[in-house]
């Protein structure tokens, strides 16, 4: 039995609908979490309250304003197990965003013509693409490790390439998002710095589902998203070393990112300001300490208990039915958060488009991860994820919804 009440969905009024004449299931969490009332309370709190903008005012509600904004960031620093002394927040749109911050400003330095990067064939395109353009203008090279036959990241390929290439930066995720593959991260990051790299942990997926703690993994940077752990959209962060950031030229240039102006030239502001150019989104900021918060009274232990419980049994059924093949690794305590599956002689958008009729969603296509679509020689799958308001009611409809698949294609 999940260790949460089911009082719990209250929380989440956006569950309370009925789609298409059913009631709603919403297995899409890795896509973007639903939200909780008391972080969108937290917003509105703000926005209603003492909002003004941060860090120029001296009036009451601009230095509350700023005091909110930064002790959120203090907050999250905390929860992502990051150190105020040696490490720095910085916010940025969201996860993609960050890795582009880091690859054309913090890491940008380090490659060099003839270089490699390493990454793996599992990465989302936020953590691909943004290092196929830096490697092009750099004339640097690509290397992408593979998976073992389970759909783990082979880790023996992943260290003979970090001896071999010797690469200046290495990024991957912590989970997959297709796969729901959970990378050994903190291995990963030491044999790549042995050689030298710098290294990049992408963990948008982790949010909602496992403990991000920047100190363990021992990045270089590790970059986060708030709307797929229970936070607003338009905000994500890098947390990074002090030292490397103090090094790096800031990426986007305007106010609030100034020490002094002058007609010919500037000069750049301390940290974590000299990364944050423009009004940064306030509100989203507190909205996402709030989401935190959330998360942090539930507890890791309770979160992992209730979705190893709806992943091993959504597992089980979609195993027991004819003609699934199911990626990702098969034992559930290396796998988090999703299942991507697909029916033979059927293609993943008619699953889809059924299961909405059904009132339920999931996601269907190549999931922002064309490499991997490749590796598994699929043009798309279908995925359905699972969030702390997941219920295993959801899973009886979904497992209903897609037996209607069957009778559809008469399976
Ligand atoms: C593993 C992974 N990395 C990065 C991203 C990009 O996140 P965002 O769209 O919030 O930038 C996603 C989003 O799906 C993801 O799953």
């Amino acid at each position: 039995m999940s260790p949460f009440n089911r009082s719990l969905r209250q929380d989440f009024p956006s569950l309370q609908k009925m789609v298409h004449g059913k009631p709603y299931v919403f297995l899409d969490s890795a896509a973007s979490s639903l939200k909780p009332t008391s972080m969108v309370q937290a917003m509105s709190d703000f926005m209603l309250g003492p909002y003004a903008n941060i860090h120029r005012g001296v009036y009451h509600d601009s230095l509350k304003s700023t005091e909110l904004f930064e002790n959120a960031r203090e907050e999250l620093l905390s929860f992502f197990g990051g150190n105020s002394q040696e490490d720095v927040l910085i916010f940025t749109r969201n996860a993609t965003d960050a890795v582009n911050v880091t690859a054309f400003s913090i890491f940008e330095p380090y490659v060099k013509e003839g270089d490699t990067i390493l990454l793996t064939v599992m990465e989302h395109h936020a953590n691909l693409v943004p290092w196929q353009v830096l490697a092009k203008r750099k004339k640097a090279k690509l290397a992408y490790v593979s998976l073992t036959d389970d759909h783990q990241l082979d880790l023996q390929e992943f260290e003979k390439a970090c001896k071999t290439h010797k690469p200046a930066v290495a990024a991957f995720s912590f989970i997959s998002n297709v796969l729901g593959t959970i990378n050994p991260v903190q291995s990963m990051a030491k044999m790549a710095h042995q050689q030298g790299s710098k290294v990049l942990v992408d963990a948008a997926q982790a949010g909602m589902h496992e403990s991000v703690q920047f100190n363990l993994v021992d990045s270089d940077v590790t970059v986060m998203t708030a709307h797929k752990m229970l936070g607003p959209t338009g905000i994500g962060c890098l947390i990074a070393k002090r030292n490397l950031l103090e090094k790096a030229e800031p990426y986007q240039f305007g106010g609030d990112m100034i020490a002094k102006v002058d007609y010919e030239s500037s000069t750049w502001n301390t940290l974590p300001n000299k990364f944050e150019a423009g009004t940064p989104p306030i509100a989203e900021v507190v909205g996402w300490a709030a989401a935190c918060a959330y998360l942090e009274e539930l507890g890791w232990p309770a979160i992992h208990e209730h979705e190893h419980l709806l992943l091993s049994a959504a597992y089980e059924r979609l195993k027991q039915m004819k003609g699934v093949t199911l990626y990702g690794p098969k034992d559930p305590n290396n796998r988090s958060s999703v299942i991507s599956f697909n029916i033979k002689g059927v293609h993943a958008h008619d699953v889809g488009t059924i299961l909405d009729q059904e009132g339920v969603a999931v996601r269907v296509g190549h999931h922002c991860a064309q490499i991997l679509m490749k590796t598994l020689k699929v043009p798309a799958t279908v995925r359905m994820s699972v969030g702390v308001y997941t219920t295993i009611e959801d899973i009886d409809a979904f497992e209903s919804a897609l037996k209607k698949v069957y009778e559809v294609f008469r399976l």
